[in-house]
């Protein structure tokens, strides 16, 4: 068997020099992606960075320009069909019939796909935590509700790899919140989830590694939770930056420190802002300002889309 998480080294997805151009614009360039068994896997970046394309590429519907892609051991090249049925989708609202209930739509839809038992719908409405409105029509749903049944349909043909493109763009606060909720608990040892996100406040929530890609480069790819601990970045205005400079960089628990127009910038562990102006007015060093600038992932997307990544 070449899909358990043991063979493979436990990778379920790879590209391998991914590239795709539109006539002349290059939206995804030379990507090299590996998702393993189990994880939510983070594919971040502002719009137009080529996020789609690459989920187009994943299920076959956009032909790369070069470039490999193998799902489940398998070239997706060769073997379409038999990688696709183990592949779910979540891309845009599906066509659901706004006047049959919920628990209708996913039993007109399982007929037509065949071979789903009726508890498998009671079960993943379950998951989706739809099963006490589940006699309500699709019309009373809220956009939260609606988004979780376009799940639930996923989920009826057992995917092992679920691709869900800004599931919650489009949704208020509370129906945000209740699809994000439901995203970690798609993984498991045989589910593999592929989140593709213009929000970093999404991803450092629910994904155990991220992506980040601008203009179609990945520019950057590690656990979040390194990302996060990698620190805080705290920007500090001394008198004499290269006096505190050296007194910051003896500290073993500052990473890195640099100076910038009279300011420092200390990658420092979170919540360390008093202890680093302490070691400072020990030396006799007094920080006029001490600003925390966020941590080192949530710079680097800044630096990519301005706010825009905030939610
Ligand atoms: N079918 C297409 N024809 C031409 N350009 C496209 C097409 N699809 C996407 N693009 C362009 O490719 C780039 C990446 O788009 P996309 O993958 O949709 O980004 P994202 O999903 O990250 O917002 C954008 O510049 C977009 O305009
Ligand atoms: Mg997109």
């Amino acid at each position: 068997m070449v899909d358990q998480p043991n063979v493979n080294n436990g990778v379920v997805l790879r590209t391998t020099g991914l590239s795709k151009s539109f006539g002349r614009l290059a939206a995804v360039k030379d990507l090299n992606l590996e998702l393993r068994y189990g994880e939510v896997f983070g594919l971040l970046g502002p719009n137009g960075a080529g996020k789609s394309t690459t989920v187009g590429m994943l299920l076959g519907l956009i032909a790369p320009t070069t470039g490999d892609i193998e799902v489940f051991g398998l070239r997706l090249k060769e073997h379409r069909w038999p990688i696709l049925r183990r592949v779910g989708a979540v891309i845009e609202e599906p066509a659901f019939y706004p006047y049959l209930s919920g628990r209708d739509n996913l039993e007109a839809l399982a007929r037509a796909i065949g071979g789903i038992s009726r508890s498998k719908i009671a079960d993943v409405l379950e998951r989706v935590n739809l099963l006490d409105r589940a006699h309500d029509r699709y019309a009373t749903y809220s956009m939260g509700m609606k988004q979780r049944l376009g799940v639930a349909f996923t989920l009826l043909r057992d995917p092992e790899l679920i691709l869900l493109d800004e599931p919650t763009s489009g949704l208020d606060p509370a129906g945000t919140k209740e699809v994000r909720d439901l995203i970690p608990q798609l993984a498991n040892e045989r589910c593999t989830v592929l989140l593709c996100s213009h929000l970093l406040h999404e991803v450092e929530l629910v994904c155990d590694r991220v992506a980040i890609l601008k203009q179609g480069t990945m520019i950057a790819s590690a656990p979040v939770r390194e990302l996060v601990a990698r620190g805080q970045m705290l920007q500090i205005k001394v008198a004499d930056p290269s006096a505190a400079a050296a007194v910051l960089r003896s500290l073993p628990w500052v990473k890195s420190v640099e100076e910038a127009d009279g300011y420092l910038i200390v990658d420092a562990p979170r919540d360390s802002a008093s202890r680093v102006n302490q070691a400072l007015a020990e030396q006799g060093m007094f920080a006029s300002e001490l600003v925390n600038r966020g941590t080192s992932l949530e710079n680097v997307f800044l630096e990519l889309t301005g706010k825009e990544g905030r939610d």
